[in-house]
């Protein structure tokens, strides 16, 4: 079968089938386990400055079309972190960390305070008050941010992008000068959803964001404008659920594809999108880094 080994945003992978962030990777043995499921990479859950237990629930609902959630960020904070950081790097896989916080100095103490083998810096989360897409919206704290992490570490840095804005293009841009190894897009779409019977907002935090299928075209336009216009790699997420959908990623200018919400269908989702881009590049006579970016290139 087609080799799928190769750089990723910085990193040496055995294949580029990643697990996202927030999804498993809140203790070192699920992140094991993704890894021992096949995963290239594994991504943590987002991690900060203090202990947070998030938004009041319910914090994730199911819809027809994916799944809406807004879990506000719960972590045990840095501090007590790196043990599962540890423990999830017995899978084999490198360990990227989501991080976040409320302003350089802030995303700095808690990269500082952690030994990963990647940083991913949650620039865009779209339902918590004064981190993620509200600072994320913001070219120049993008780059701020960015940079301020990129000397504090000497590992790869990727920057998570919200779609949530006019131009995702202008919050690449100014990563990339930040220095970020790779940007990863797209995080989830801001959304709501409301119980009819009763009038409610169904999520306690009433609004949060939209992952899954519905979101998987709009991922693709992300990753198609960002890698059209940026000189450094961009990583899909967002409604990847077959090998065919790593593929059109991969198609769209992708180097590396993460999966969050088809894991709720198991973790052997992973091995069956990496063995599917294999049969894929076969039968096509193709190595991987002839389709990465192929669409940009149809004429
Ligand atoms: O609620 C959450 O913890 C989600 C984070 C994110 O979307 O980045």
């Amino acid at each position: 079968m087609a080799t799928l080994r190769g750089d990723v945003g910085g990193l040496e992978l055995e294949n580029p089938v990643m697990l996202a962030a927030g999804i498993l990777g809140t203790t070192g043995a699920s992140l094991r386990r993704a890894a021992l499921a096949g995963a290239g990479a594994v991504v943590t859950k987002s991690i900060g400055i203090e202990p947070r237990d998030g938004h009041p629930g319910p914090g994730i609902v199911h819809l027809g079309v994916g799944l809406l959630n807004a879990m506000g960020l719960p972590n045990p904070s840095y501090r007590e972190f790196q043990e599962e950081i540890d423990i999830g790097r017995t899978g084999g896989s490198p360990v990227v960390a989501s991080i976040f916080g409320s302003s350089p100095e802030e995303f700095v103490e808690v990269a500082g305070g952690l030994d990963a083998d990647a940083f991913e810096l949650n620039l865009s989360c779209p339902h918590a008050q004064g981190y993620g897409a509200e600072i994320g919206c913001h070219p120049g704290d993008v780059e701020e941010i960015t940079r301020a992490v990129v000397r504090e570490k000497s590992v790869p840095v990727w920057v998570k992008l919200t779609p949530n804005v006019a131009d995702i293009v202008a919050l690449g841009l100014s990563a990339e000068r930040g220095g970020a190894t790779a940007v990863v897009a797209i995080n989830t779409i801001k959304a709501m959803a409301i119980d009819v019977e009763s009038g409610y907002p169904i999520l306690g935090n009433r609004v949060g964001g939209l992952s899954g299928p519905a979101i998987k075209p709009v991922a693709v336009r992300c990753v198609y404008d960002l890698h059209s216009a940026l000189s450094i790699p961009v990583i899909g997420v967002g409604g990847i659920s077959c090998w065919q959908d790593a593929v059109e990623m991969i198609m769209a200018g992708a180097s590396g594809v993460q999966v969050g919400s088809a894991l709720s269908g198991g973790l052997d989702i992973l091995k069956s999108i990496s063995n599917g881009i294999s049969r894929y590049l076969d039968r096509k006579g193709m190595a991987l880094a002839d389709l990465s970016g192929l669409a940009g290139r149809q004429r």
